[in-house]
């Protein structure tokens, strides 16, 4: 049994004092058992939730992160940092990092390589764009990104990851991936991983799914075998809304 994830990615949203704020509503908060619960907070904001979510069952990751442990790199921030910070997730491969900052698979997979050695588990997001799903190119471009990002990973590490498929479409648009939709490319994704690593290592590999989630469609996209969790942008950002999610989720996976 794979416990569920919902993580909520804030994207470029609060500061310090906002991220604070939230992170003792959410400690606060009654929240269910069986299921990790992770914010991805900006890097400002990263160890002053770190230290408040210090001891209780909410993770901390970040929303990005260089390859490299240190140098002259300006303005990245490396595994060590993030570790330092208390985090033990970070996103990869956001599509908004690939679209705007020029991401590609072969640098997603140095990230994932040095997150892993750091003992940092990695969100790997991959998902099409309108463009492609309507050409009818969702299944070849998602398995592209899989293939080119977990290249060179052994089924040991791989069994470790965490992967978003998050349609590019779907992102912030309030559009969501039908269940059916979603559940599809969850399922390609773990025989991707299957042939790749084996049925043992793909079993034990969360997958989430990502764009537009909300208290009202959680249950729907949850109730499916192949997703195993959600990767929650704007809905993240209440408290009230993203723990409206972690319930529906646990409901339905029980
Ligand atoms: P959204 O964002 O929930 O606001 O669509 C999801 C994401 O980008 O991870």
């Amino acid at each position: 049994m794979r416990e569920p994830v919902i993580a909520g990615n804030w994207k470029m949203y609060k500061t310090i004092g906002q991220a604070v704020k939230f992170a003792e509503d959410l400690k606060g908060a009654p929240l269910p058992g069986g299921c990790r619960v992770v914010i991805c907070p900006p890097f400002t904001a990263l160890s002053a939730v770190s230290g408040i979510i210090k001891n209780s069952r909410i993770g901390l990751g970040a929303q990005n992160m260089y390859h490299r442990e240190e140098g002259a790199f300006t303005g990245e921030v490396s595994p060590l940092m993030l570790k330092d910070a208390g985090c033990g997730y970070v996103i990869l491969g956001h599509s908004e990092r690939r679209q705007y900052f020029g991401e590609t698979d072969q640098g997603v997979n140095l990230k994932i390589m040095a997150a892993l050695d750091h003992q940092l588990t990695p969100v790997v997001c991959v998902g099409e764009t309108l463009e492609e799903r309507e050409a009818g190119r969702t299944g070849e471009v998602v398995a592209g990104q899989v293939d080119g990002s977990l290249s060179g990973l052994g089924a040991d590490l791989a069994e470790k990851l965490i992967i978003a498929y998050e349609p590019v479409w779907a992102i912030g648009t309030g559009r969501t991936a039908s269940a059916f939709d979603a559940q599809q490319v969850n399922r390609l994704i773990r025989d991707l991983l299957a042939d790749k690593f084996g049925g043992e290592a793909a079993q034990k590999v969360r997958i989430l799914y990502g764009g537009s989630v909300k208290p009202d469609n959680t249950a729907e996209l949850m109730g499916q075998p192949d997703i195993d969790g959600a990767l929650v942008g704007g809905a993240s950002l209440d408290v009230a809304s993203f723990t409206a999610i972690i319930k529906e989720a646990v409901s339905c996976k029980q």
